[in-house]
């Protein structure tokens, strides 16, 4: 058996209006760039980089050991916005170990969590101020902000978890999230697995 580094306990600070972790020691802002081919509309890609590249997420994260049995504490804020007509959204993931699962609970705003599997399975849940949301082990997840304000919603998942991002990029999520007559609509991706 591998010993775990042993740390001290530890309190920190979440700004519940912002999701500003306190102290924070990892922090990410992923702008439209960060994200190349992943909105289905490229010509409203392009236009969006044109018009300033905008931000469209940032995550804070407080960094333990990545070791087997420690946690990872993270907020995301996505900001509003669209992408032609597909809401602005994370780039999603699967977990690199495949058999961790992850929770997160709506602080602000109006989302939704995207889920799907290699073997096929999809899924799509919404997340508001109080939703607490299990994503199972094998699920690759994507959230979405539908609203018009900031999206945020606090995690906690394996510190040894890891991310797949090529997965995602390759493939896609079978199912996008667009506005149709104001209304957030779920519709298939219809390059999902084709790239
Ligand atoms: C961690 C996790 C979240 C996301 C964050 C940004 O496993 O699921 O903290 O990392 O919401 O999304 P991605 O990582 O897909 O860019
Ligand atoms: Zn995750």
């Amino acid at each position: 058996m591998i010993a775990l580094k042993y740390i001290q306990p530890f309190s920190l600070k979440l700004d519940l209006r912002t999701g500003i972790i306190g102290p924070c020691n990892r922090y990410i802002q992923r702008r439209l760039s960060d994200m190349a081919g992943m909105y289905a509309d490229h010509a409203g890609e392009q236009k969006a980089l044109q018009g300033g590249d905008p931000v469209v997420y940032e995550v804070y994260q407080y960094d333990v050991p990545n070791d087997n049995g420690q946690l990872l504490i993270v907020t995301s804020v996505i900001h509003p916005g669209r992408i032609g007509q597909e809401y602005h959204m994370t780039k999603g993931h699967y977990h690199a170990r495949r058999d961790t699962a992850e929770v997160y609970v709506g602080l602000q705003g109006q989302g939704y969590l995207l889920l799907c599997t290699e073997e096929g399975g999809s899924k799509s849940m919404p997340i508001e101020p109080g939703t607490i949301t299990y994503i199972p082990p094998y699920w690759a997840h994507r959230t979405v902000n539908v609203g018009s304000e900031d999206f945020i919603f606090f995690g906690v998942y394996p510190a040894d978890a890891g991310h797949d991002y090529g997965t995602i990029e390759s493939d896609g999520f079978p199912m996008l999230l667009v506005e149709r007559d104001g209304v957030p609509t779920l519709i298939p991706n219809p390059s999902h697995g084709r790239r």
